[in-house]
Protein backbone atom coordinates (compact mmCIF):
# COMPACT_ATOMS: atom_id res chain seq x y z
CA UNK A 1 0.00 0.00 0.00
CA UNK A 2 2.57 2.26 0.89
CA UNK A 3 4.94 1.45 -2.16
CA UNK A 4 1.81 1.74 -4.43
CA UNK A 5 1.18 5.40 -3.00
CA UNK A 6 4.49 6.75 -3.26
CA UNK A 7 4.85 5.66 -6.81
CA UNK A 8 1.34 7.61 -7.22
CA UNK A 9 2.90 10.49 -5.79
CA UNK A 10 5.40 10.46 -8.22
CA UNK A 11 3.90 9.93 -11.14
CA UNK A 12 1.70 13.03 -10.40
CA UNK A 13 4.71 14.92 -9.42
CA UNK A 14 6.33 13.96 -12.51
CA UNK A 15 3.41 15.70 -14.94
CA UNK A 16 2.21 18.37 -13.14
CA UNK A 17 5.04 21.22 -13.39
CA UNK A 18 6.22 22.93 -9.80
CA UNK A 19 6.13 26.59 -9.28
CA UNK A 20 9.58 26.18 -7.36
CA UNK A 21 10.88 24.26 -10.15
CA UNK A 22 9.82 26.26 -13.06
CA UNK A 23 9.22 29.68 -11.99
CA UNK A 24 10.76 32.73 -10.28
CA UNK A 25 8.80 35.51 -8.38
CA UNK A 26 9.85 38.41 -10.08
CA UNK A 27 8.15 41.42 -8.25
CA UNK A 28 5.85 42.40 -5.70
CA UNK A 29 7.79 41.75 -2.54
CA UNK A 30 5.69 39.05 -0.53
CA UNK A 31 2.57 39.59 -2.54
CA UNK A 32 3.19 36.05 -4.63
CA UNK A 33 3.88 32.99 -2.87
CA UNK A 34 4.40 29.64 -4.05
CA UNK A 35 2.70 26.76 -1.43
CA UNK A 36 1.85 23.46 -1.27
CA UNK A 37 5.10 22.75 -2.65
CA UNK A 38 4.72 24.55 -5.87
CA UNK A 39 1.89 23.09 -6.79
CA UNK A 40 -0.18 26.42 -6.29
CA UNK A 41 0.74 29.86 -6.89
CA UNK A 42 -0.67 33.09 -5.78
CA UNK A 43 -0.50 36.78 -6.80
CA UNK A 44 -1.73 39.38 -5.01
CA UNK A 45 -2.13 42.97 -5.17
CA UNK A 46 -3.01 45.55 -2.52
CA UNK A 47 -2.97 49.55 -3.23
CA UNK A 48 0.70 49.82 -2.87
CA UNK A 49 1.57 47.08 -5.69
CA UNK A 50 0.70 44.21 -7.57
CA UNK A 51 3.26 40.68 -8.24
CA UNK A 52 4.02 38.77 -10.98
CA UNK A 53 6.25 35.99 -11.61
CA UNK A 54 8.35 34.26 -14.73
CA UNK A 55 9.90 31.20 -16.33
CA UNK A 56 13.56 29.94 -15.64
CA UNK A 57 13.41 28.77 -19.03
CA UNK A 58 12.80 30.25 -22.09
CA UNK A 59 10.46 27.79 -24.99
CA UNK A 60 11.15 28.05 -28.58
CA UNK A 61 7.75 26.58 -29.21
CA UNK A 62 5.28 24.79 -27.23
CA UNK A 63 2.06 23.65 -25.72
CA UNK A 64 1.63 25.74 -22.28
CA UNK A 65 -1.04 25.05 -20.41
CA UNK A 66 -1.75 26.61 -17.31
CA UNK A 67 -4.82 26.47 -15.10
CA UNK A 68 -5.95 30.08 -12.89
CA UNK A 69 -8.68 30.81 -11.09
CA UNK A 70 -9.36 34.78 -11.20
CA UNK A 71 -10.04 37.50 -8.87
CA UNK A 72 -13.57 37.18 -7.43
CA UNK A 73 -16.26 39.42 -6.42
CA UNK A 74 -15.36 42.92 -7.57
CA UNK A 75 -12.31 42.69 -9.63
CA UNK A 76 -12.83 45.99 -11.17
CA UNK A 77 -9.73 47.51 -12.39
CA UNK A 78 -7.63 44.63 -11.93
CA UNK A 79 -5.94 42.93 -14.77
CA UNK A 80 -4.59 39.20 -14.50
CA UNK A 81 -2.11 39.07 -17.55
CA UNK A 82 -1.05 35.52 -18.75
CA UNK A 83 1.41 35.44 -21.80
CA UNK A 84 4.49 34.75 -23.35
CA UNK A 85 7.25 37.31 -24.57
CA UNK A 86 10.49 37.22 -25.99
CA UNK A 87 11.50 41.29 -24.52
CA UNK A 88 12.87 43.48 -26.42
CA UNK A 89 12.35 46.40 -29.21
CA UNK A 90 11.56 43.56 -31.42
CA UNK A 91 9.85 41.14 -29.49
CA UNK A 92 7.43 38.82 -30.17
CA UNK A 93 4.42 38.30 -27.62
CA UNK A 94 1.42 35.87 -27.09
CA UNK A 95 -1.19 37.40 -24.52
CA UNK A 96 -3.47 36.07 -22.01
CA UNK A 97 -4.87 39.44 -20.35
CA UNK A 98 -8.08 39.02 -17.69
CA UNK A 99 -9.87 42.58 -17.13
CA UNK A 100 -11.74 42.15 -13.91
CA UNK A 101 -15.38 43.97 -13.84
CA UNK A 102 -18.16 44.65 -10.95
CA UNK A 103 -19.63 41.65 -9.27
CA UNK A 104 -21.57 39.74 -11.26
CA UNK A 105 -20.56 41.47 -14.45
CA UNK A 106 -18.53 39.42 -16.75
CA UNK A 107 -14.54 39.30 -17.75
CA UNK A 108 -13.24 40.24 -20.26
CA UNK A 109 -10.54 37.75 -21.94
CA UNK A 110 -8.09 40.07 -23.93
CA UNK A 111 -5.94 38.55 -26.54
CA UNK A 112 -2.94 39.80 -28.68
CA UNK A 113 0.00 38.65 -31.04
CA UNK A 114 3.05 40.82 -31.31
CA UNK A 115 5.90 40.00 -33.81
CA UNK A 116 8.85 41.81 -34.21
CA UNK A 117 7.77 44.46 -31.67
CA UNK A 118 4.12 44.89 -33.48
CA UNK A 119 1.33 44.14 -31.39
CA UNK A 120 -2.42 45.67 -32.23
CA UNK A 121 -3.97 42.60 -32.77
CA UNK A 122 -6.54 42.64 -29.81
CA UNK A 123 -9.16 40.42 -30.00
CA UNK A 124 -11.31 40.03 -27.23
CA UNK A 125 -13.97 37.22 -25.53
CA UNK A 126 -16.34 36.88 -22.92
CA UNK A 127 -16.47 33.07 -21.22
CA UNK A 128 -18.92 30.76 -21.06
CA UNK A 129 -18.28 30.44 -17.41
CA UNK A 130 -17.62 32.44 -14.03
CA UNK A 131 -13.81 32.09 -14.28
CA UNK A 132 -13.55 33.30 -10.44
CA UNK A 133 -14.96 30.03 -9.05
CA UNK A 134 -12.84 27.58 -10.19
CA UNK A 135 -9.59 26.77 -11.99
CA UNK A 136 -10.17 26.78 -15.71
CA UNK A 137 -7.01 25.80 -18.67
CA UNK A 138 -5.70 28.33 -20.75
CA UNK A 139 -3.82 26.91 -23.76
CA UNK A 140 -1.38 28.48 -25.94
CA UNK A 141 -0.31 26.08 -28.83
CA UNK A 142 2.23 27.46 -30.33
CA UNK A 143 4.24 26.01 -33.64
CA UNK A 144 5.91 26.77 -36.73
CA UNK A 145 2.48 26.71 -38.37
CA UNK A 146 0.29 28.35 -36.61
CA UNK A 147 -0.31 30.22 -32.48
CA UNK A 148 -3.69 28.25 -31.33
CA UNK A 149 -5.11 30.24 -27.91
CA UNK A 150 -7.54 27.92 -26.10
CA UNK A 151 -9.86 28.15 -23.17
CA UNK A 152 -10.88 24.43 -21.52
CA UNK A 153 -9.84 22.61 -24.56
CA UNK A 154 -12.01 24.89 -26.76
CA UNK A 155 -9.65 26.66 -29.69
CA UNK A 156 -10.76 30.48 -28.97
CA UNK A 157 -8.33 31.77 -31.74
CA UNK A 158 -5.79 31.46 -34.39
CA UNK A 159 -2.42 33.64 -35.70
CA UNK A 160 -1.18 31.46 -38.54
CA UNK A 161 1.52 31.85 -40.19
CA UNK A 162 1.65 33.71 -43.10
CA UNK A 163 5.17 34.76 -43.29
CA UNK A 164 5.03 33.81 -47.00
CA UNK A 165 2.77 36.27 -47.63
CA UNK A 166 4.44 39.57 -45.87
CA UNK A 167 3.29 38.88 -42.37
CA UNK A 168 6.03 38.32 -39.36
CA UNK A 169 5.58 35.41 -37.71
CA UNK A 170 7.63 34.28 -34.31
CA UNK A 171 9.79 31.52 -34.66
CA UNK A 172 13.25 32.67 -33.61
CA UNK A 173 12.85 34.43 -30.54
CA UNK A 174 12.24 31.99 -27.22
CA UNK A 175 9.96 33.56 -25.11
CA UNK A 176 9.71 33.44 -21.33
CA UNK A 177 6.06 33.07 -19.61
CA UNK A 178 5.47 35.78 -17.58
CA UNK A 179 1.74 36.63 -15.24
CA UNK A 180 1.44 39.51 -13.29
CA UNK A 181 -1.79 41.28 -11.34
CA UNK A 182 -1.55 45.17 -11.66
CA UNK A 183 -4.44 47.55 -11.15
CA UNK A 184 -5.16 49.34 -14.70
CA UNK A 185 -8.63 51.16 -13.84
CA UNK A 186 -7.80 53.82 -16.31
CA UNK A 187 -7.66 51.04 -19.39
CA UNK A 188 -9.87 48.31 -18.33
CA UNK A 189 -12.63 49.47 -16.71
CA UNK A 190 -14.77 51.67 -19.88
CA UNK A 191 -12.29 54.61 -19.57
CA UNK A 192 -11.57 54.91 -16.13
CA UNK A 193 -15.91 55.01 -15.65
CA UNK A 194 -15.42 52.43 -12.97
CA UNK A 195 -12.86 52.33 -9.67
CA UNK A 196 -10.70 50.00 -8.34
CA UNK A 197 -13.06 48.67 -4.84
CA UNK A 198 -9.65 48.94 -2.94
CA UNK A 199 -11.73 48.28 0.51
CA UNK A 200 -12.02 44.50 -1.01
CA UNK A 201 -8.17 44.42 -1.23
CA UNK A 202 -5.98 42.54 -1.36
CA UNK A 203 -7.04 41.02 -4.44
CA UNK A 204 -5.88 37.58 -5.43
CA UNK A 205 -5.79 35.20 -8.58
CA UNK A 206 -4.29 31.54 -8.42
CA UNK A 207 -2.54 29.08 -10.48
CA UNK A 208 -2.30 25.00 -10.91
CA UNK A 209 -1.27 23.15 -13.25
CA UNK A 210 1.19 24.45 -15.00
CA UNK A 211 2.33 22.17 -18.02
CA UNK A 212 4.82 22.45 -20.77
CA UNK A 213 6.43 18.74 -21.17
CA UNK A 214 5.86 19.49 -24.83
CA UNK A 215 7.93 22.54 -25.57
CA UNK A 216 11.03 23.27 -26.95
CA UNK A 217 12.25 24.70 -23.89
CA UNK A 218 15.81 26.27 -23.76
CA UNK A 219 17.39 26.17 -19.52
CA UNK A 220 18.70 29.30 -18.11
CA UNK A 221 22.00 29.67 -18.58
CA UNK A 222 22.18 26.59 -21.16
CA UNK A 223 21.90 27.45 -24.84
CA UNK A 224 20.37 23.25 -25.80
CA UNK A 225 17.55 23.29 -26.63
CA UNK A 226 15.71 20.61 -25.95
CA UNK A 227 11.77 19.63 -27.21
CA UNK A 228 11.02 17.26 -24.83
CA UNK A 229 8.91 13.89 -26.32
CA UNK A 230 6.84 13.16 -23.14
CA UNK A 231 3.58 10.96 -23.92
CA UNK A 232 2.70 11.72 -27.67
CA UNK A 233 6.46 12.30 -29.46
CA UNK A 234 5.88 15.56 -31.29
CA UNK A 235 3.31 15.80 -33.01
CA UNK A 236 2.42 18.99 -31.29
CA UNK A 237 5.06 20.78 -33.50
CA UNK A 238 3.01 19.72 -36.70
CA UNK A 239 -0.41 19.89 -35.30
CA UNK A 240 -3.65 22.48 -36.45
CA UNK A 241 -6.99 22.63 -36.30
CA UNK A 242 -8.68 19.62 -37.05
CA UNK A 243 -12.86 19.59 -37.78
CA UNK A 244 -14.04 19.52 -34.83
CA UNK A 245 -11.46 22.50 -33.80
CA UNK A 246 -12.27 24.64 -36.69
CA UNK A 247 -16.05 24.30 -35.83
CA UNK A 248 -15.71 25.31 -31.93
CA UNK A 249 -13.38 28.29 -32.94
CA UNK A 250 -16.48 29.77 -35.10
CA UNK A 251 -18.95 28.95 -32.29
CA UNK A 252 -16.63 30.72 -29.92
CA UNK A 253 -15.83 33.54 -32.09
CA UNK A 254 -19.73 33.76 -33.25
CA UNK A 255 -21.14 33.36 -29.32
CA UNK A 256 -18.49 34.94 -27.30
CA UNK A 257 -16.23 37.45 -29.14
CA UNK A 258 -16.76 41.36 -28.25
CA UNK A 259 -13.87 42.81 -30.08
CA UNK A 260 -11.49 42.10 -33.33
CA UNK A 261 -9.18 44.74 -34.60
CA UNK A 262 -10.01 42.32 -38.18
CA UNK A 263 -13.59 44.23 -38.42
CA UNK A 264 -12.47 47.38 -36.84
CA UNK A 265 -12.95 49.93 -39.94
CA UNK A 266 -12.67 53.05 -37.75
CA UNK A 267 -9.42 51.78 -36.35
CA UNK A 268 -8.11 51.06 -40.38
CA UNK A 269 -9.53 53.61 -42.41
CA UNK A 270 -6.52 52.62 -45.11
CA UNK A 271 -7.15 48.88 -45.06
CA UNK A 272 -6.62 46.08 -42.47
CA UNK A 273 -3.61 44.71 -42.10
CA UNK A 274 -2.85 41.82 -44.48
CA UNK A 275 -3.38 38.60 -42.03
CA UNK A 276 -7.10 39.76 -41.72
CA UNK A 277 -7.91 40.12 -45.41
CA UNK A 278 -5.40 36.63 -46.78
CA UNK A 279 -8.52 33.87 -45.90
C1 LIG B 1 -18.06 44.61 -17.48
O1 LIG B 1 -19.45 44.46 -17.57
C2 LIG B 1 -20.09 45.37 -18.44
C3 LIG B 1 -21.60 45.20 -18.28
O2 LIG B 1 -21.99 43.90 -18.58
C4 LIG B 1 -19.59 45.12 -19.85
O3 LIG B 1 -20.17 46.06 -20.75
C5 LIG B 1 -18.07 45.23 -19.91
O4 LIG B 1 -17.62 44.85 -21.20
C6 LIG B 1 -17.45 44.30 -18.86
N1 LIG B 1 -15.99 44.32 -18.83
C7 LIG B 1 -15.22 45.35 -18.50
C8 LIG B 1 -13.76 45.11 -18.44
O5 LIG B 1 -15.67 46.45 -18.27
Amino acid sequence: MKNISVFFFLLVAAFAGNFNQDFDITWGDGRSKILNNGKLLTLSLDKTSGSGFKSKGQYLFGKIDMQLKLVPGNSAGTVTAYYLSSLGSTHDEIDFEFLGNLSGDPYILHTNVFTQGKGSREQQFYLWFDPTKDFHTYSILWNPQSIIFSVDGSPIRQFKNLESKGVPYPKSQPMWIFSSLWDAEDWATRGGLVKTDWSQAPFTASYTNFNADQACKISSGSSSNSCSKKSSGNSWLSESLDSTGQERIKWVQKNYMIYNYCTDNKRFPQGFPPECTIA
